[in-house]
């Protein structure tokens, strides 16, 4: 995705994380203000175009979203010398540790605040190339998660077909909320909220 700003003057890093205070961990290359006025804008542009390739009737996020929840978001950029000039931004995925109640097998309700997976997009013209695995994997790294213990809010067709690809993930406990946990969830949560 394109925008009227130099996307390298705000995002410094190939992948960089965003919390609710929306500030890079490396200072943007221009003011505060008009790194903040920018971010806001490919946070509302980014969001609609999820919403837009999920059919969600309205985006779930945004930069007011964002600056109201403790959620993290990482934003993949193209380093590529082909964008040298303003550069583009490939995709992203939001994280957030949440309040389940989850079915294990035997159906009974266990109580669990496990990281979910909340909103995950890579432009349409660049899916299917590996930038979606290499956002997911820089993610798992950062926040020290396996990624069997992670719930999904409501995974599309391509994202289930993702994570069984890459991490083997297949079997689905079933849950009455719109979450989705596989096998080993409830294996080696020490530690684990
Ligand atoms: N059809 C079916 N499977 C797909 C597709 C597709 N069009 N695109 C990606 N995949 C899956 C496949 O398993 C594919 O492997 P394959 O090509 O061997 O079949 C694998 O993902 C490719 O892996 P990457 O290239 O690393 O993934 P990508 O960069 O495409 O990112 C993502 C995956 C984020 C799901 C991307 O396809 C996308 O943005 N899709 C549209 C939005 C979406 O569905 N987001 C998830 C919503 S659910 C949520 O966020 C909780």
């Amino acid at each position: 995705m394109e925008f009227e700003f130099d996307i390298h003057k705000i995002f410094l890093e190939p992948i960089t994380k965003l919390d609710s205070t929306l500030l890079p961990q490396r200072r943007p290359l221009v003011s505060s203000s008009e790194a903040e006025k920018q971010i806001m804008k490919v946070l509302d542009d980014i969001g609609k175009a999820s919403a837009k390739a999920q059919r969600l009737p309205a985006p779930i996020t945004s930069a007011s979203r964002m600056q109201t929840n403790q959620h993290h978001l990482y934003i993949l950029k193209d380093c590529t010398p082909k964008t040298a000039g303003r550069g583009l931004v490939i995709g992203f995925l939001k994280v957030g540790y949440k309040k389940l109640f989850v079915l294990d097998r035997k159906g009974s309700h266990i109580e669990a605040e496990p990281l979910c997976i909340l909103d995950f997009y890579i432009h349409e013209s660049l899916q299917r190339h590996g930038f979606g695995k290499e956002l997911f994997g820089f993610m798992l790294r950062i926040e020290q998660v396996e990624p069997q213990h992670l719930a999904i809010d409501r995974p599309s067709e391509k994202f289930l077909s993702f994570l069984w690809k890459h991490y083997n993930l297949r079997a689905v406990i079933p849950q009455v909320n719109n979450f989705v946990i596989f096998e080993g969830f409830f294996r080696d949560r020490k530690g684990k909220r």
